[in-house]
């Protein structure tokens, strides 16, 4: 029976070469992904764990917090080592009631762009991801103009799109190379956590994970783990992580790997231990059989 005991471990995001399990740096701040983390020293250590694991990709924004997750990172890790690649995104901003909102005119673009290059002792981001959301007024290809001037001015070395539909990325790819996809994406169908984030979409994924696959860029899911639980539980999902001697996190982050070879969950966490049960997903050979059956349940 096939299996997936030998997926690629490594993808590309354009030039560069990352491990297919990153980390979102969304968890470190406060509740809320507001003001400082709970216990500082802590955030510190998971981060210093993150790379001593081997892990090269990290997922932040200057939003996080705001600016908590930059600061952690840079005070942490900075200088970097060569082969860390940080992802960054810009088009969103928070509220004073700690809300989410759109910042996706050039200039906010622009102010995103140099706060996070400020932040993060950066002189140009690896991999910048133009954030859509939608309900805004501005127009999508006026948004990235934007993004290709940063990038034409050398402040991002490549760039990548978020929470986009397939016709977006579609028309991204005819008028500049795009890295990377990062959009909801999880074994649930990211109903789960659709509540939180009025400002996600899940249509078209299916379509967008083979599109990026197809033409060798890197995916990225958020709300990768999908914690199972109400309104729906994938049952197939629980009885192979009985099986398996695993968690169902772990079980949901081996099918993403075993979904698409250029799938690069981003789990976020603020936890050493879950950190460390994240990282072990990778090793967890789900068989055909096991795919199929979580897939099944998922339709
Ligand atoms: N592009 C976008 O618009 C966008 C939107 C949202 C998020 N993101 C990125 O995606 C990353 C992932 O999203 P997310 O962090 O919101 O969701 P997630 O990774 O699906 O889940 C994070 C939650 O799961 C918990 N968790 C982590 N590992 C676990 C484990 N092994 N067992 C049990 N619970 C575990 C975390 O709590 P603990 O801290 O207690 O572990 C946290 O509550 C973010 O960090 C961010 O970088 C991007």
């Amino acid at each position: 029976m096939k299996n997936f005991a030998h997926l690629p471990p490594t993808t590309r995001l354009g030039d560069l070469e990352v491990c297919r399990l990153g980390f979102g740096a969304m968890q470190l701040p406060g509740p809320m992904v507001w003001g400082p983390p709970r216990d500082p020293a802590a955030a510190r250590a998971v981060l210093r764990r993150v790379v001593e694991l081997g892990i090269n990709l990290i997922d932040t924004s200057w939003y996080y917090g705001p600016h908590v997750s930059n600061a952690l990172i840079a005070e942490t890790l900075h200088p970097y080592s060569d082969d860390l690649v940080l992802v960054t995104k810009l088009g969103g901003r928070r509220t004073d009631d700690k809300g989410w909102a759109s910042a996706l005119r050039p200039e906010e673009l622009r102010k995103g762009c140099e706060e996070d290059l400020r932040a993060l002792k950066l002189e140009r981001i690896d991999v910048v991801h133009l954030r859509w959301i939608g309900h805004t007024e501005v127009p999508f290809r006026e948004a990235l103009d934007a993004m290709i001037a940063l990038q034409q001015e050398g402040k991002i070395r490549h760039l990548a799109l978020s929470n986009v539909s397939p016709a977006q990325l579609r028309d991204a790819l005819a008028r500049t190379p795009i890295v990377g996809v990062s959009n909801l994406y999880n074994v649930a169908h990211g109903e789960q956590r659709l509540g939180s984030l009025p400002h996600a979409s899940t249509e078209g994924q299916e379509e967008i994970v083979d599109l990026c696959a197809a033409n060798g860029l890197a995916f990225l899911p958020f709300f990768s783990l999908a914690i199972p639980g109400p309104p729906r539980r994938n049952e197939a999902l629980s009885s192979v992580a009985a099986r398996l001697g695993a968690t169902e996190t772990q079980i949901a982050l081996a099918w993403l790997l075993a979904r698409s070879p250029t799938i690069v969950p981003i789990p976020g966490t603020s936890s050493p231990a879950h950190l460390e049960q994240n990282w072990a997903a990778r090793t967890l050979a789900l068989s055909q059989e096991d795919f199929d059956a979580i897939s099944a349940a998922r339709a």
